[in-house]
């Protein structure tokens, strides 16, 4: 089985649009220089963000978990013109990275970036306005209350994507759900959340390691 995903993730990425050679860089630098490469979104989930992003044509998005900046800039790929987007990191040591590529994407203008725990920011109240899409790839303690804040963040009619819906597979494993700390428990609190919630409607798509599309409605 896990044979098959394999081929059919790198076939699919095969017959998609590359993605290109900034990100294609960034990639090879992500692995060279940073201790969790493996958090680095494929090529493939890549095209995915900017599909989106230019399907939903926003003038102002919002990520929670900018890493390297690899989605950062996958997302950037749909702006409007005058679009722009912030994004949410807590590890300051990447910010030359984030300088470097941004730069490179042309986009430098458009990021603004906030260093700290998400938690912290939201509560700062930097994070002003209402956004057309935002993109949930940080740590899944705080998923529910991220989410939360994510949807009263939201213009009708405004998109939240959030990875790992599935958290490979613990959701739905029963012994696994039992367990208060595990991932997998809170990554299911936060499905069951999502579907009850008034304000939106979803489908948890079973890619990769599932993906929420939530829209407010
Ligand atoms: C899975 S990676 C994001 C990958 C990135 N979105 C991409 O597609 O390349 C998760 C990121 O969230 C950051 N992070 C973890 N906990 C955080 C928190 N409490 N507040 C803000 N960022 C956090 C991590 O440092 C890491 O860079």
């Amino acid at each position: 089985m896990a044979h098959f995903e394999d081929a059919t993730n790198e076939y699919s990425e095969v017959h998609s649009s590359p993605e290109g050679d900034v990100l294609s860089r960034l990639r090879r630098d992500t692995w060279l220089s940073t201790t969790k490469p493996q958090m680095l979104s494929d090529p493939i989930q890549g095209r995915f963000l900017s599909t989106i992003s230019k399907m939903v044509k926003p003038k102002r998005i919002l990520e929670f978990g900018t890493f390297t900046g690899y989605s950062t800039i996958c997302l950037s790929e749909g702006l409007t013109p005058q679009g722009e987007i912030h994004t949410v990191e807590i590890n300051d040591e990447l910010e030359n990275i984030h300088e470097k590529y941004f730069k490179k994407a042309g986009v430098l203008d458009k990021i603004t970036r906030y260093y700290g725990h998400a938690l912290d920011i939201i509560k700062s109240g930097k994070l002003e306005g209402k956004y057309d899409l935002i993109w949930l790839d940080a740590d899944k303690e705080h998923q529910i209350e991220y989410a939360d804040f994510a949807i009263s963040k939201l213009n009708r009619g405004g998109w939240l994507l959030i990875d790992n819906a599935i958290w490979g597979g613990a959701v739905i494993d029963n012994k696994k759900l039992a367990k208060p700390k595990s991932g997998g428990s809170r990554i299911h609190q936060l499905n069951q959340y999502i579907l009850n919630h008034k304000e939106v409607e979803n489908i948890l798509l079973p890619v990769w390691d599932g993906v929420q599309i939530v829209r407010k409605i």
